[in-house]
């Protein structure tokens, strides 16, 4: 069931370098991000008032806007501090950022090169995507129709908004079928991600998973593959067909907003929720958390 409408949540929203009221962050309809896709955004979370790998993520925003031919008019300076500013006004600790970044109005055509280029940052309280106990039973994927294209047919790299259009109509078929989200091949047939998410595998204490040459490489999907090996477990990148996937015996995908989550079953497959993905839970979790001097004294 979906909760209050987007547009109708209150407080401010960071717009074009001023704070807006919630219900007049507006657009207008000839807008050429709406009709044609010149838009790219980002997914972050703020946790204990601490927005996790800012930097990072602001820095895939310019370079995505750059990958779509535009220049965002503020320095990542700028917009860091403007995603801080947001969040204390909003006053939230544990929250969802989402940075979006448009070409405006001015010409409404394929060729927009002279189109005011937009930014928006809102953000809303957000705690832990699933339940722990939820997310602890893992989720179920489906197999999707649409697969990632090919690095010469759209620019990969990019958090594009109309990279997105084939995900919103996978992940719905899948939850048509009662399925959470799906899985993605490439345009090779390859295993590639989920609709949001990125995925591992794990086999005989190793993990697997796909080298990102055709879809996001993940910020999370980093964090966990440092986290990994920081204990000592082996993490291979390569080719992984889908003929493999009965074969595997755990998998978990990752994301800003999935966090690390395990997945119980791939159309017929099934995983156990085994120590591995545990601990990395764990270890995100971790790793996420501004460190207090309380917190790393209980830590021993
Ligand atoms: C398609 C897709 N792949 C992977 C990811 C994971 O990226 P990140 O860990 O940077 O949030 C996301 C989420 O942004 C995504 O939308």
């Amino acid at each position: 069931m979906a909760g209050t409408p987007f547009d109708q949540l209150s407080g401010d929203i960071w717009y074009d370098g001023t704070f807006v009221p919630w219900s007049e962050a507006k657009l207008h309809v000839l807008s050429h991000g709406l009709h044609y896709g010149s838009s790219v955004f980002e997914g972050e979370r703020a946790y204990g008032g601490r927005i996790f790998k800012s930097e990072e993520h602001t820095e895939r925003l310019l370079a995505s806007a750059r990958m779509l031919g535009f220049e965002i008019p503020y320095t990542a300076e700028q917009i860091n501090a403007a995603k801080e500013e947001t969040l204390a006004r909003m006053n939230l600790t544990d929250a969802y950022i989402r940075p979006v970044a448009w070409r405006g109005s001015e010409m409404m055509g394929i060729s927009a090169q002279h189109n005011t280029i937009h930014l928006a940052i809102a953000t809303w309280e957000w705690p832990s995507y699933f339940k722990p106990e939820e997310r602890l039973k893992g989720i179920r994927l489906d197999m999707a129709e649409y697969r990632r294209p090919a690095p010469a047919t759209a620019p990969f790299k990019a958090k594009a908004a109309g990279l997105y259009m084939i995900c919103t109509i996978s992940k719905h078929a899948a939850e048509a079928k009662g399925y959470t989200d799906a899985l993605m091949l490439d345009w090779r047939g390859q295993v590639a991600e989920a609709t949001g998410a990125n995925v591992f595998f794990v086999k005989d204490g190793k993990i697997h998973t796909p080298t990102p040459d055709c879809f996001l490489n993940g910020i999370t999907r980093q964090t966990v593959i440092g986290l990994a090996r920081d204990r000592g477990i082996e993490v291979v990148e390569r080719v992984i067909m889908p003929e493999e996937l009965p074969e595997f015996e755990q998998c978990f995908v990752t994301g800003t907003a999935a966090e690390v989550t395990p997945v119980s079953e791939i159309a017929g497959n099934t995983y156990q929720v085994g120590d591995i993905i545990k601990t990395l839970m764990q270890d995100y979790d971790a790793a996420v958390r501004p460190q207090t001097p309380a917190l790393q004294a209980a830590a021993g």
